[in-house]
């Protein structure tokens, strides 16, 4: 964002009529120029520097939209014939700042459908419950919060839970049952389910628990099969958990599935998820991740594959120091680690990843998961890479570099 300050003083026999008539004509240059956002002009009341009578300032998205306006046609004759007769003198700043002029994040976002806000928790079926609280306190840091002994929730920070656990001693293995994600009010929830159903999907309840847990909310099915729910104001704790090693949020699934293209046009045209960026191969290893409105690089990733399955589940920590606690737990407890420390090309976040089946999906612990800003979220141009290693893992040496995958 650029801030474009003008500081300028009258000539001192410029009289208030006229003076008056030139800050109406200034005050009315927003009316004029949309690109301009957050217009102020006021009397200079410092007691310091007094050189200069006024001053405004205007916000512009970039340097183009200042630099059209300056070069405009009514700017130009304004300074020529009305500004430069009756100032005596002024001082002007362009600032590069971060992030858009307030108000302009949303303007921008209306003119596109609205996605889901964030991905908010995995429903997983699990042969011994018991032993999987186990694991994902110990192993993940969540905390234990409403169980019996069908199931059981546990949360990372504020939110009402990140993992359920349902009990199915008739497993061997997990099953992801059910993929959340939070939606930020009722109108983009209601939007979304009419997408839906124009669509031609079946709108679903939510599970019980899940409806317990927010105000509103549906279910729908992927088309993987993949059962999904769509909640808004999913419930939130006033205090994180009072344990210092935990995760901060989960944030991402990453699916493989035999439905890619299908998969891919259902979570971006239908859903509006947004593509941050592309690994691009024919056949297995092609992968698009994808982004909520929350601005995650990915709260959700899609890879080609013979079959469908949850090939893990993403946690954010607080630190490359928590992420490497986390390791050496795994380490000392021999839990498996099939893909060791990582520093992913795309979200630039450095991770590893556990596996035990009967427990979940695989589970990345991850520190520096890049958060897009308010104004990349709009402008972002997906990227293209190669199924090359290095654009998987930094720290890969080459490109037939494909060991600990
Ligand atoms: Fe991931």
């Amino acid at each position: 964002m650029i801030k474009h300050v003008v500081a300028f003083r009258f000539k001192d026999d410029v009289d208030d009529v006229a003076r008056q008539s030139i800050l109406d004509e200034v005050s009315a240059f927003p009316s004029h120029y949309p690109q301009m956002h957050n217009f102020t002009l006021g009397t200079n009341i410092s007691s310091r520097e007094q050189r200069m009578t006024h001053a405004f300032m205007i916000e512009f998205a970039d340097e183009a939209s200042l630099m059209e306006y300056l070069g405009s046609e009514r700017h130009e004759t304004f300074v020529r014939e009305r500004w430069r007769p009756v100032i005596e003198s002024q001082s002007i700043a362009a600032l590069d700042v971060d992030g858009l002029p307030a108000g302009l994040e949303k303007e921008l976002s209306v003119r596109r459908p609205r996605g889901p806000y964030g991905f908010a928790f995995a429903r997983i079926a699990v042969p011994d419950l018991a032993a999987s609280i186990d694991f994902y306190t110990y192993h993940v840091g969540l905390q234990l919060e409403g169980h019996d002994d069908t199931y059981a929730q546990l949360r990372a920070n504020l939110s009402h839970h990140d993992i359920e656990l349902v009990a199915d001693p008739s497993l061997t293995e997990h099953h992801v049952e059910t993929l959340a994600f939070t939606v930020e009010s009722q109108e983009v929830l209601e939007d979304l389910r009419n997408r839906l159903v124009a669509d031609g999907r079946e709108i679903g309840e939510l599970h019980p628990r899940t409806k317990a847990a927010c105000l509103d909310g549906f279910s729908v099915q992927d088309p993987n099969g993949q059962m999904l729910e769509f909640v808004r104001d999913f419930h939130v704790y006033a205090e994180p958990p009072l344990v210092e090693w935990r995760p901060i949020d989960i944030v991402h699934p990453f699916l493989s599935t035999p439905h890619y293209q299908e998969s891919l046009r259902f979570y971006c045209d239908v859903l509006g998820f947004l593509r941050s960026d592309v690994i691009v191969a024919d056949g297995f290893g092609a992968s698009t991740f994808l982004r909520c409105e929350d601005r995650y690089h990915h709260a959700l990733a899609l890879r080609q594959d013979t079959k469908y399955y949850v090939a893990h589940l993403a946690f954010q920590m607080k630190s490359l120091d928590h992420v490497m606690r986390g390791r050496t737990k795994a380490v000392y407890k021999k839990v498996p680690i099939p893909s060791d420390i990582v520093n992913h090309s795309a979200s630039a976040s450095i991770a590893f990843y556990m596996y035990v089946a009967q427990h979940g999906p695989r589970i990345e612990l991850m520190d520096r998961h890049r958060v897009f800003t308010p104004e990349e979220h709009e402008t972002h141009k997906e990227r293209y890479m190669s199924a090359d290693p290095r654009n998987i893992d930094v720290w890969r040496a080459a490109a037939d570099d494909w060991e600990r995958y």
